[in-house]
């Protein structure tokens, strides 16, 4: 499996900070079956903002670092990015990353606070980019209409595995499966912090079982290939 969200790389945001933590994360990953791993760090301006050259370097060092430790898993770089106003000057500026280099850009908003969501995503389209919007269970204001529109205008979507083994509760399982089985999740991913390893080899055990091993293939390791990881 390929994992596209994580907070494993250290000492960038509220995920890892240390490189003990780190390896360890990635072993157990490995121990789960998962091969590559995209570290995306959070853009949170304000909070982790303006730290993109940081990022890249702590990549450079950490990369290294994962090959000495001998861990059969390949580590990626990403970001995720909280939007606001000035992402697409930022974006336009090469402040912010993508999906290891590719046209694809990993976009998070607040969980409870009202965001256009569509219109970032439709903004940042039109810029050539290609959106692919984070655990959107999490947005209480995203409605289903919204997403179909999201998926219509070309974005891609990306579900917690946590959500789908139901360890967030009902709603978000609830939410999660009528999404897959609508066909419109491109994506599930850890989001890890610390732990939460064991729970995508869980939900795919789920997703399989529930929508096919085809779809499963799909949302845990070939959708990632459009990021050139293999
Ligand atoms: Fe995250």
């Amino acid at each position: 499996m390929t994992d596209i969200h994580s907070h494993i790389l250290p000492f960038v945001d509220d995920g890892s900070d240390s490189y003990e933590k780190s390896f360890e994360m990635l072993k157990r990953a490995a121990e789960y079956g998962i091969t590559n791993v995209v570290l995306t760090p959070h853009f949170k301006r304000g909070v982790y903002g303006n730290n993109t050259e940081k990022v890249k370097q702590e990549f450079e060092k950490f990369q290294i670092a994962v090959k000495e430790q001998n861990i059969p898993v390949k580590v990626y770089l990403g970001q995720e990015i909280l939007c606001d106003s000035k992402i697409y000057e930022d974006l336009k500026n090469g402040n912010l990353l993508t999906f290891n280099d590719s046209k694809y850009v990993f976009l998070d908003f607040d969980y409870f606070e009202y965001s256009d969501i569509a219109d970032f995503a439709y903004n940042i389209k039109a810029m050539g980019y290609i959106p692919v919007i984070a655990h959107i269970e999490r947005y209480k204001y995203l409605s289903a209409n919204t997403l179909i529109s999201l998926k219509n205008d070309g974005a891609l979507i990306q579900v917690n595995a946590a959500s789908v083994t139901g360890k967030y509760g009902r709603a978000f399982k609830k939410k999660v499966f009528a999404a897959i089985k609508s066909g419109l999740v491109d994506f599930v991913a850890t989001d890890t912090h610390y732990g939460r390893q064991e729970s995508l080899e869980q939900a795919y055990k789920i997703v399989a079982k529930r929508f096919g091993k085809e779809t499963a293939e799909k949302l845990f390791l070939k959708n990632a290939e459009k990021f050139n990881i293999i």
